[in-house]
């Protein structure tokens, strides 16, 4: 399977500086050594550089993805954005509960469910984020709470498209921290999340990418890109700079990764 390498700006970036970055980022690549793995890339602006950056983008393989969608497909929904919407302005892959949004707009699974379907029906890819707090990992509740809130985040069952999501495991307490699961404690976290897929899915299970997220940098990225059932990542901070994401993106190559 085609690993998926996305960056999330957050709520970072003006439609200048959006551009600046892509026209960096897109000369460092050209650049680059060529790596032995290709991985697929997307990147996630604000809404307000959602625009700017299909332009900057057009022409390249990097894809756009939206860092949220709204449950309603349209109507009076102030400052709500639709999943056709979305699609319409071509993104290819949508964030659904980023920690972020679960931890400060309050959304629950059944709400991060309901996106991810809304996703689906504008032939859009969800990427389910999931993840533990620090509390529940020291209380030994990690298993627990990533496979409830994947069960209780994945589309409805009978949503056409079902299987094809990307689920992000980002645990809450290596977001934006520096602190990064070791490579052993997020394989272990995929491990489970892979049975928990495959018990949902069967077969098609083995293809559903599986990306960790969570202080990943040029340094750590290829140790983690290494594991079993890690099939890509999900990026905040260094996806802010040209020169880091590109070394995150060409983590296989070996002059611009430190062993
Ligand atoms: P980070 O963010 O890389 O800055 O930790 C990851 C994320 O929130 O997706």
């Amino acid at each position: 399977m085609r690993t998926l390498i996305v960056a999330n700006w957050k709520m970072n970036m003006k439609r200048d500086e959006a551009e600046a970055f892509t026209e960096r980022l897109l000369s460092l690549l050209s650049e680059g050594a060529g790596a032995a793995t290709a991985p697929e890339i997307a990147i996630a602006p604000p809404y307000t550089a959602l625009a700017t950056l299909a332009s900057a983008l057009s022409g390249s393989s990097i894809a756009l993805a939206a860092q949220d969608v709204s449950v309603h497909s349209s109507g009076a929904f102030t400052g709500e954005v639709a999943a056709d919407m979305l699609a319409d302005i071509g993104c290819r892959y949508g964030l659904v509960g980023h920690s972020e949004r679960r931890q400060l707009w309050s959304e629950s699974n059944e709400d991060v469910s309901r996106k991810a379907k809304a996703l689906l029906r504008a032939g859009v890819t969800p990427i389910v984020c999931i993840g533990e707090t620090r509390e529940e990992r020291e209380k030994g509740q990690t298993a627990e709470i990533v496979l409830e809130q994947l069960q209780a985040s994945l589309p409805p069952a009978g949503t056409p498209g079902r299987d094809t999501l990307v689920v992000a495991y980002e645990p809450v307490w290596a977001i934006g921290t520096g602190l990064t699961a070791t490579p052993d404690q997020a394989q272990e976290v995929h491990t489970l999340i892979r049975d928990c897929l495959r018990e949902e899915f069967g077969r098609a299970a083995e293809q559903i990418r599986i990306q960790y997220g969570g202080s990943v940098n040029p340094e750590n990225v290829k140790s983690i890109m290494a594991q079993n059932n890690i099939d890509g990542v999900l990026v905040g901070g260094a996806s802010l700079d040209a020169a880091q994401f590109s070394k995150i993106l060409q983590y296989d190559s070996q002059e611009n990764v430190p062993q």
